[in-house]
């Protein structure tokens, strides 16, 4: 493997410093936003109501002049009116899984492709990879971004790709010892399952050769992330992405550092905003993260509301701000009588209990007039004597003590939450179905 220090292979702009940055964001701003004011028909009706012009941004902090983008913006142009090249230059499609109505539809010119070639490249490189090393890609190939994405990140930076995807758990693990990959792209949940499937085969840690996971596409916690570390040997990497702005790669932790996704300013710009009010908070103010595509072509877009709720930090290993960890999305906060509260703290809760697995769903009924919550856990096969209901007990005085709701707590055998190959579903809504 490759000794070259990291700094040796850092672009330009990685070393530019704050002022360089900025100069080059609102010059590519100035030029995406009269792109998608010229070619997004929904955009400028926007900007037309609200009587505001790409020629009004003058500095970066004029952004919040302009219109969000939403969600609802993807289903009311379904599935290409958000477009802003014609059909001939588009040269691959994706789209966003779309749980909830119509999914969005994505798309990428030959220049977006190199765009997002080059961000996952820079996101494998700032976590350690080098040309040569064997990246496992376990994310699931298709319309989902994560594992085309970061197949294409990974070629670029001249590793040597094993496109596996999701699934067919016992031939992931047995793959990681035969073809011993240096590196996992995963998404937490799933590199869960792929760790009690090395030690069901009697898989010692010594065996693998990772060294890395690159980790993201839900939410998850440094209790996990302690987890994932100790139980395959490897430094699990916070890996950020979201399809509408471009998939992964939008921002992704340096292991020099490892403290939250540095975000790729060249090429995305990040602000908080009060979800509620829509008003930009001071950088380290927590919100729901916004983001304007700086390069794109195919598939500008401005001041997209992800509705993933963390907030920005100084940049430390590099010139850009970094993000914090994701507490959840707005989507995925339960409010239960009164409390808000978001799936990772339940699993922080989980995870500091030595006899309980970090497979969890959390299930949400009503009673009457009341919210009823049941956290589904799973002993670990190796709990030994442990008894589930003390266990269980602990959970619900710990969720209690420190997230403030009273939760019931079923503990299973292990093996008996529901597994998935992808996105974990964490939260089963009885009050919805
Ligand atoms: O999940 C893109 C991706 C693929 C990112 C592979 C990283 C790795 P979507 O399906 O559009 O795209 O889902 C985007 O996933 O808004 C977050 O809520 C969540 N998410 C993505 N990365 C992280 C992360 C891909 N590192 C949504 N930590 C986002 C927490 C994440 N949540």
């Amino acid at each position: 493997m490759s000794s070259i220090p990291s700094s040796f292979q850092l672009e330009p702009i990685e070393k530019a410093s704050v002022d360089e940055l900025r100069a080059l964001q609102l010059t590519r701003m100035k030029k995406s936003l009269q792109h998608t004011y010229d070619n997004v028909a929904g955009f400028r009706k926007k900007c037309e109501e609200r009587q505001v012009h790409p020629a009004d941004l003058k500095r970066l902090e004029d952004l919040k002049l302009f219109p969000f983008t939403t969600k609802q913006d993807f289903r009311t142009g379904y599935p290409f009116g958000m477009f802003a090249v014609p059909m001939d230059k588009v040269v691959r499609i994706h789209a966003s899984s779309g749980t909830t109505g119509k999914p969005a539809v994505v798309g990428y010119t030959a220049n977006d492709m190199d765009v997002w070639a080059n961000v996952v490249a820079r996101s494998l490189r700032a976590a350690g990879a080098r040309p040569g090393d064997r990246v496992h890609n376990a994310y699931n190939y298709g319309l989902f971004t994560g594992g085309l994405g970061s197949h294409d990140g990974a070629h670029k930076l001249g590793c040597i790709v094993i496109p596996v995807s999701g699934g067919q758990t016992e031939r992931q693990a047995q793959l990681l010892v035969d073809l011993a990959p240096t590196i996992i792209m995963v998404t937490p949940s799933y590199l869960l399952n792929i760790a009690d499937e090395v030690d069901r085969q009697g898989i010692r840690k010594e065996q693998l050769s990772l060294r890395i996971a690159m980790v993201g596409a839900e939410p998850w916690t440094q209790a996990m992330r302690e987890e994932i570390n100790s139980r395959l040997n490897l430094t699990a990497i916070d890996y950020y992405g979201i399809s509408e702005v471009i998939g992964p790669g939008v921002a992704s932790e340096c292991i020099e550092t490892l403290d939250g996704p540095t975000f790729w300013e060249d090429h995305f710009y990040p602000e908080i905003i009060d979800p509620n009010t829509g008003e930009v908070l001071p950088d380290g103010s927590h919100g729901e993260l916004v983001v304007t595509s700086l390069t794109k072509e195919a598939l500008p877009i401005v001041r997209y509301r992800t509705r993933d709720l963390t907030r920005l930090l100084p940049g430390t290993a590099r010139s850009m701000r970094r993000l914090d960890r994701l507490t959840g999305r707005s989507d995925d906060m339960l409010i239960i009588r009164g409390v808000n509260m978001f799936p990772s703290q339940v699993e922080e809760q989980i995870l500091s209990l030595p006899a309980l697995a970090g497979h969890y769903q959390i299930e949400v009924s009503r009673r009457g007039t009341l919210d009823d919550l049941t956290i589904c856990v799973e002993l670990r096969p190796d709990a030994g004597s442990a008894d589930p209901q003390d266990v269980g007990k602990s959970l619900a005085h710990k969720i209690k003590a420190h997230i403030g709701v009273s939760a019931a707590v079923d503990v299973r055998p292990s093996g008996s939450i529901p597994r998935s190959a992808g996105k974990a579903v964490r939260i089963i809504d009885h009050r919805k179905l």
